[in-house]
């Protein structure tokens, strides 16, 4: 076992509670010896008592799930679960579950709430210019495809400081089920199928993808032996295995002439557990992601920002016209925000209070003006995004029956990551890196940026826009949130909390309902999606209005769970291959 040098004592709660009885029953056994005396009882902790119905997920995929239901028949609690399922989807989804990216987990355990950040970090070598040619121009591609558009990955150390802090299960439980479809093979869907095609393409010729990948195909099994095997490792030497043990050894001499990550950079990588952002809303909590995501106190703004303009949304109908117009009004302020104060926590002192404040978002929401012309008035804020279409991340959301919720989202970035595999290692590496601000430009020339905010520097996390999400009610989980989808994971969980909240839709129906997006820039531009397109009247009268419809591959895979009263309701998002699961 690789014993951490950083972090929190690594002893399971199960050992340490059995540690606590057996020295309780030595030193009381000791004293009888000496004199005689009543046995008293022996404190016992009661086996806590199941709250809900069942337990339940909302997960990307059949395997996933299996992979859950096995722990929860096994014993195991949310986070356990959640473990499981984050280490299945790195060998059944190769193109976002992973070992070799990072992302974020928000956990309600025992009645509290953390939020552990494993988002990957910038190697020790980077530097602000990386990207940059001598001209100080951006190299194409550089931090999307190929070894030096890698972040040294946290995923692994995340899913062992959660499952050591608050699982019930050993470490070799939660990893079985991966192990086994890693070894035994999985089919994967034609919608991976799809998405393989397309990063192959990509990929073609810059990284070792093929090599590895070229049997995704849909129905077929895709079996992964070197992943398998390093699976097997971490479940036996610990966590610390892919840091420290063979595995780093593997990534390192992947990297090595090549890509900046080293057998240091892995040494040093922790996770950290950070206070989540909370904040009252409609009755409920909001349990949601810190910096550095951007996500939570997006999603914070928006949400309170709806509610202060309560009386300019009062009988508008969803998605029409002048609501779209409102809430793109609402989210230039969000993304302007975003842009200008947001980066890692670690680096800059990050005024999150302030942006979530009441008072500040009231002033805010009066700047919105139902009859404005979109774009009338620029809305401070900087560059913004410029909005690349990528995909894949994931999300997924647990319950367990004793109350205790996961939601977590976590990334390769791009679909596929980088392309590099690590050979021998069998695994895809991310490409955070390009996350990062990666064509700074001088203050004050066109187009720059207005800060240093989230340009590269070493050991500094990108920026994100992860928000996984749990809301809370008289401290009870009321819903488990989350999706992928980059700048618009925080406009979709908006939007599907708006349907259930605002409008009383079923959790099925809000997940089916239409989703646009919109962030500062492009300015005036509506992103619309394939699974409802905005065609027709509505799309006529978006355009008269002042707006540029922009048709987007892809606009979330939200997995979430409400729980009304003891009743747990999992849903998946029509859009993806998703899978929500009652497991009584
Ligand atoms: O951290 C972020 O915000 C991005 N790396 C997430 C990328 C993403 O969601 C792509 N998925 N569709």
């Amino acid at each position: 076992m690789f014993v951490s040098s950083h972090s929190a004592p690594r002893v399971p709660f199960a050992s340490l509670s059995f540690a606590r009885i057996v020295t309780a029953t030595t030193v009381f056994a000791a004293l009888a010896g000496s004199f005689v005396a009543p046995a008293p009882a022996l404190a016992k902790t009661p086996p806590p008592k199941a709250v809900l119905d069942a337990s339940a997920v909302a997960v990307p995929d059949r395997y996933s799930a299996d992979a859950a239901q096995q722990i929860f028949a096994a014993g195991g609690n949310a986070v356990d679960a959640a473990v499981a399922i984050a280490f299945a989807l790195a060998v059944t989804c190769p193109d976002a579950g992973n070992i070799g990216g990072g992302g974020f987990m928000t956990v309600f355990m025992d009645g509290k709430p953390y939020f552990l950040d494993y988002r990957e970090r910038a190697p020790q070598q980077a530097t602000r210019d990386m990207y940059l040619d001598d001209k100080g121009k951006l190299i194409p591609g550089m931090s999307l495809v190929g070894h030096r558009a890698v972040a040294v990955p946290g995923t692994v150390e995340g899913m062992w400081e959660a499952q050591q802090r608050f699982g019930k299960l050993k470490w070799k439980q939660v990893l079985a089920p991966a192990i086994r479809y890693a070894t035994d093979g999985f089919q994967a869907e034609p919608g991976l199928q799809q998405r393989h095609a397309a990063a192959a393409k990509n990929f073609a010729g810059k990284t070792n993808f093929d090599a590895y990948f070229s049997n995704l195909k849909a129905g077929a099994t895709l079996r992964q032996p070197e992943l398998a095997q390093t699976l097997s490792r971490i479940a036996s030497d610990g966590g610390r295995e892919f840091y420290e043990g063979r595995t780093a050894d593997l990534i390192a001499q992947q990297m090595y002439g090549h890509g900046l990550v080293t057998k240091q950079d892995l040494i040093q990588y922790k996770a950290v557990w950070r206070q989540p952002l909370i904040a009252d809303w409609n009755g409920y909590k909001v349990v949601t992601a810190p910096p550095p995501s951007s996500g939570g106190i997006g999603l914070i703004q928006m949400l309170k920002m709806k509610a202060d303009l309560k009386q300019a949304f009062d009988g508008l109908e969803l998605n029409s016209v002048p609501y779209i117009h409102l809430v793109a009004q609402i989210e230039d302020r969000v993304f302007a925000d975003r842009q200008q104060y947001i980066g890692d926590p670690d680096s800059y002192r990050i005024p999150a209070d302030k942006l979530t404040d009441d008072a500040y978002l009231a002033q805010r929401a009066d700047e919105v003006k139902p009859d404005e012309v979109p774009g009338a008035t620029p809305v401070k804020g900087g560059l913004g995004d410029s909005l690349p279409e990528k995909t894949q991340t994931t999300h997924f959301s647990v319950v367990d029956k004793w109350g205790n919720a996961v939601s977590n989202t976590y990334t390769l970035d791009g679909s596929f990551g980088s392309g590099v595999v690590v050979d021998g290692g069998g695994f895809l590496l991310n490409d955070a890196m390009d996350d990062f601000e990666t064509s700074p430009v001088a203050a004050g020339a066109p187009g720059a940026t207005a800060n240093d905010l989230n340009t590269v520097a070493p050991g500094r996390r990108p920026l994100s826009s992860m928000t996984p999400t749990i809301l809370l009610q008289d401290n009870k989980v009321s819903l488990v949130i989350g999706t992928p989808g980059g700048s618009r994971i925080l406009t979709s969980i908006f939007q599907v909390m708006t349907n259930l909240y605002d409008f009383g839709m079923t959790p099925a129906d809000a997940l089916a309902a239409m989703r646009f997006h919109h962030q500062l820039l492009p300015p005036k531009t509506i992103y619309f999606e394939p699974y409802h397109p905005i065609t027709g009247e509505l799309a006529d009268q978006l355009k008269a209005k002042g707006y540029t419809l922009e048709g987007q591959s892809f606009n979330g895979d939200v997995q979430m769970i409400r729980v009304e009263g003891t009743k747990p309701e999992p849903a998946a998002d029509p859009r993806g291959t998703g899978v929500g699961r009652v497991m009584p």
